[in-house]
């Protein structure tokens, strides 16, 4: 592929790639011309992945990363990236009166903690190449929140937080940081039985609010396309709305 949105020459490590928007990603990445090195905790999934990118030098590795020695083993065999899309992430609705500290602890280890964590060690590393684009998955009900969603929703305008300052702070290095603010997608991850557990009712509410209806895949994976690739060489500490809202 040529052209402003060519990956050709671009090494991409994608986390969260066993399932939903981080498999679609790699898969389109991939066909952009970009190389990816893709993480997930399930290996048999992760595979599946790995065996529809196409093109050659692709990489994967299983990972906890909540685990910090399995972040580590991940970032020891990382090449160096021109660009980073977290999509690893949970979600669990939980009215306000029973948040528990484990409650705390299990959302904001993956939404929050890994992609912080996982950023900082591979600068410190110098494994993240100036002009490289840094990619962070958030969600619309950070702006319009939603019934049981306040830790879900926390955890992620936490991370949209800490991606500004990250532009702010890189942006000598010509190093770019992003969140996309997702509307609904219709990923593994709403099919969850924690997400079976919302009341059908304000499922059906939240549903409406989409003019453009429930998002699919790939129609996020075109937006990480974009930032990944230099047709967003201008664009740095934003959030992008997605799902028409
Ligand atoms: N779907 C939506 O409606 C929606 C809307 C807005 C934002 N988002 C965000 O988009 C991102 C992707 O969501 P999705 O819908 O594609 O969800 P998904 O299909 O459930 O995929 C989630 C991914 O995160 C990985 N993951 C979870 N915990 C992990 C851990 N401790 N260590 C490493 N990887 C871990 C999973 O790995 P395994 O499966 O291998 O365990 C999986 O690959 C998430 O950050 C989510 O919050 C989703």
């Amino acid at each position: 592929m040529t052209g402003l949105f060519s990956l050709t020459g671009k090494t991409i490590l994608i986390t969260g790639a066993s399932s939903g928007i981080g498999k679609e990603a790699a898969i389109l990445i991939s066909k952009a011309g970009g190389t990816v090195f893709i993480t997930g905790r399930d290996e048999k999934r992760l595979k599946e992945t790995f065996n529809r990118l196409e093109g050659e030098g692709h990489g994967m590795k299983v990972a906890d990363l909540t685990v910090e020695t399995e972040m580590d083993a991940l970032i020891e065999e990382m090449p160096k990236l021109n660009g980073i899309v977290h999509c690893a992430g949970i979600v669990g609705p939980l009215p306000v009166k029973f948040i528990l500290q484990e409650h705390i602890d299990l959302m904001f280890s993956i939404n929050y903690m890994a992609p912080v964590n996982l950023t900082g060690k591979l600068l410190r590393k110098k494994k993240v190449i100036d002009s490289a684009s840094i990619l962070f998955m958030s969600t619309i009900a950070t702006k319009n929140p939603y019934f049981g969603g306040a830790l879900y929703s926390g955890s992620k305008a936490a991370l949209e937080a800490y991606a500004k300052t990250l532009a702010l702070e890189l942006v000598g290095k010509g190093i770019r940081a992003n969140c996309l603010m997702a509307g609904l997608v219709d990923t593994p991850m709403i099919e969850s039985p924690s997400e079976e557990a919302m009341q059908e009712e304000a499922l059906v509410r939240y549903v409406k609010r989409y003019p453009l209806g429930v998002g699919k895949p790939e129609d996020v994976a075109g937006a990480i396309l974009y930032f990944l690739s230099d047709a967003s060489k201008w664009v740095s500490g934003t959030s992008l709305i997605l799902g028409g809202e």
